[in-house]
């Protein structure tokens, strides 16, 4: 997770730039670095370690240049040393990074093959050199950054500066947040991660929308959309020095923590694996994984789909039983628990308290505890043996939407680490399975951009007084995810069901009246669920499919069609998570509801 800014000013900017990195600190703090543009040369200053060292750095070898960028890092490409800190630079180029550039490795074979020296192990390096590249073919700035923009594939936050360039700064977007702040008197502008970085110096910012990059002067900013069009963003006032964590331009924090997925599970995939060797890592058990007989899962709510998904991607590719049930349930069934078992629990806050119930429970029977936690402070996370934190950062609506999949993303590496430990996954396998979860972040992206079409849909389905999700195999959990989402904050009744079930009780339920959503990603078991939207479909039922299939798929008449792009059949329940959160938000703001504080509900249930 890493923190970017930048400054243009009429006065050095070394000081505030620090000073803005010092409020993105929770970010990240393994390194810090800024440059900035003097007599036309690009300087900069890095150090390993939290902010206080670069200003020890920035005491001995101050920076003068009126405008500058600005990095705290949290390392994801190469371990956290001054080399692999930010800002990286050529003679010509200085860029800060957030985020991934997922085809890292094809643009730094392709630029040393043309001469481009790399200093760093960091993914952000190709940018540099990607830029430089297309500047000395004889573009200026504008057209390189516009050029090198295209080439890159991931999710990301940028921020640029020119040699020879005093009055230009260049950022970009997507996936990872970005706003612009303008200062006073039309002489100064900044750029940070979030507005809270630029509260001390201007509360009216504008925020990038996805795919969105911007040209900054001191007396303004041009904002382009990923089209190369010109964009009108209006500027907004932000309430972040009031509020330390705030909305930013969406009506509802809900809203917001969607849109966050591309940058949170960004996050707790660095944390998981090697990028640079596309290998998993996982904090010790301090027991011999290859030798488990059963693990044991327990959660709540919507942490209980991540559990039951987990369930289908252990026993698929680490061949180990798992039991799961909802932690009131086990907390009292006395259940039997296996010598050199593994229990895992996952919680948001970390304090649910029939979790936390459960987790006593089979540590005092000898199970080795394992927590997915976002709360890395809390109680369960305490008691736990292991935490593997998800990095999804504070989650203020109370229908969870970014944590669940960032619980997915953790468990997901959990799975392929438990299957390298006993064999069922080689190392090929590893990388396949890891390419594929480095290219969710990027996917997301590309879902949340068809955001609008969700409208209508959300008008037809708050007219309804029942809705039935299905889902097949992994797909299963994500159709009960989807009908808690709905029933949580639109307040109208919805079941999921499996798939295979419908013909067991709920078909009884379909007329023309009864909307079915079907979670049906084109997998082994599409063809079966095609079987079951036919069963629908011959008794008036209107079907949404949510599907990477084409149209003609089901083979019926489809009320509504929502397109997930294409990608490998593992990560399937992340990409299928945020189709379900947009119907249920869009539906919820329909119906007038109030979205993320809905009525009887809590955030952290802390009682039985
Ligand atoms: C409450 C929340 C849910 C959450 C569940 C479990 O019901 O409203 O969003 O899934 O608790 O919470 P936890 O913090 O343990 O994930």
């Amino acid at each position: 997770m890493c923190g970017i800014v930048g400054i243009l000013s009429s006065r050095p900017v070394a000081h505030d730039l620090v000073d803005a990195l010092r409020r993105l600190e929770y970010r990240g703090y393994d390194s810090a670095g800024i440059a900035t543009v003097e007599d036309g040369r690009l300087q900069r200053r890095r150090a390993e370690g939290k902010l206080r060292n670069l200003e020890t750095r920035l005491l001995s070898e101050p920076l003068q240049g009126h405008i500058g960028i600005g990095h705290t890092r949290w390392a994801t490409h190469g371990g956290p040393s001054e080399r692999n800190a930010h800002p990286h630079m050529s003679a010509r180029v200085s860029v800060v990074h957030n985020g991934i550039i997922e085809n890292f490795r094809e643009l730094k074979a392709e630029l040393t093959a043309a001469g481009h020296v790399f200093e760093s192990d960091t993914d952000t390096e190709a940018v540099v050199h990607l830029i430089t590249h297309e500047l000395g073919k004889g573009l200026g700035p504008v057209e390189a950054v516009k050029a090198s923009l295209k080439r890159l594939r991931g999710a990301f936050a940028l921020a640029i500066l020119f040699a020879g360039e005093n009055d230009m700064m260049i950022a970009a977007r997507l996936g990872s947040p970005l706003v612009i702040g303008h200062g006073n008197g039309n002489s100064e502008m900044y750029l940070g991660s979030d507005a809270i970085a630029l509260a001390p110096f201007t509360d009216t910012v504008t925020y990038l929308e996805e795919g969105d990059w911007a040209v900054l002067q001191r007396t303004g900013s041009v904002i382009y959309d990923r089209d190369g069009n010109a964009v009108e963003r209006p500027p907004v006032k932000s309430q972040a020095s009031a509020l330390l964590v705030d909305k930013g331009n969406h009506r509802h924090f809900m809203a917001k923590e969607i849109y966050e997925q591309p940058e949170v599970i960004s996050h707790t995939l660095a944390h998981y694996i090697d990028m640079s060797e596309g290998r998993v890592r996982i904090p010790d058990l301090g027991i011999d994984l290859a030798s488990v007989p059963r693990v044991t899962i327990s959660a709540c709510g919507t942490a209980y789909y991540a559990g039951l998904v987990a369930k289908y991607w252990i026993e698929r590719f680490a061949r180990v039983p798992v039991e799961i049930d909802i932690a009131s349930e086990m907390r009292y069934r006395e259940a039997p628990l296996p010598e050199g078992g593994i229990a895992l629990f996952v919680s948001q806050s970390g304090e649910t308290a029939d979790t936390l119930a459960t987790l006593r429970y089979c540590k005092a029977n000898g199970q080795r505890i394992a927590a997915v936690v976002n709360v890395r402070t809390s109680t369960i996370a305490r008691e736990a043996d292991v935490v593997l934190p998800t990095l999804a950062g504070p989650e203020i609506g109370v229908a969870s939407t970014k944590a669940f999949t960032c619980q997915l993303t953790a468990l997901a590496c959990f799975a392929i680490a438990l299957g390298r430990a006993r064999g069922t996954i080689d190392e090929a396998r590893e990388r396949e399975l890891v390419d594929a979860l480095i290219e969710v972040p990027r996917h997301i992206t590309d879902e949340l951009t068809t955001e609008p079409r969700y409208e209508a849909l959300a008008h037809t389905l708050s007219k309804s007084h029942d809705v039935l999700y299905l889902g097949r195999g992994v797909s299963f959990p994500l159709a009960m995810e989807g009908a808690l989402k709905l029933k949580e904050i639109s307040y109208l009744h919805a079941e999921g069901y499996a798939a295979g079930e419908l013909k067991h009780g709920p078909i009884a339920l379909i007329d023309e009246n009864m909307p079915v959503i079907v979670v049906a990603p084109m997998d082994d078991l599409f063809e079966k669920t095609v079987s079951n939207m036919q069963e629908v479909a011959a008794r008036g039922g209107k079907i949404v499919l949510i599907s990477n299939a084409p149209d003609d798929a089901a083979g019926c008449a489809l009320a509504n069609h929502i397109q997930v792009p294409t990608a490998h059949v593992f990560t399937s329940p992340i990409l299928y998570a945020v189709p379900i959160q947009l119907i249920a938000y869009h539906t919820a703001v329909v119906m007038g509801t109030d979205v993320d504080q809905p009525r009887n509900l809590a955030k952290s249930v802390t009682v039985e």
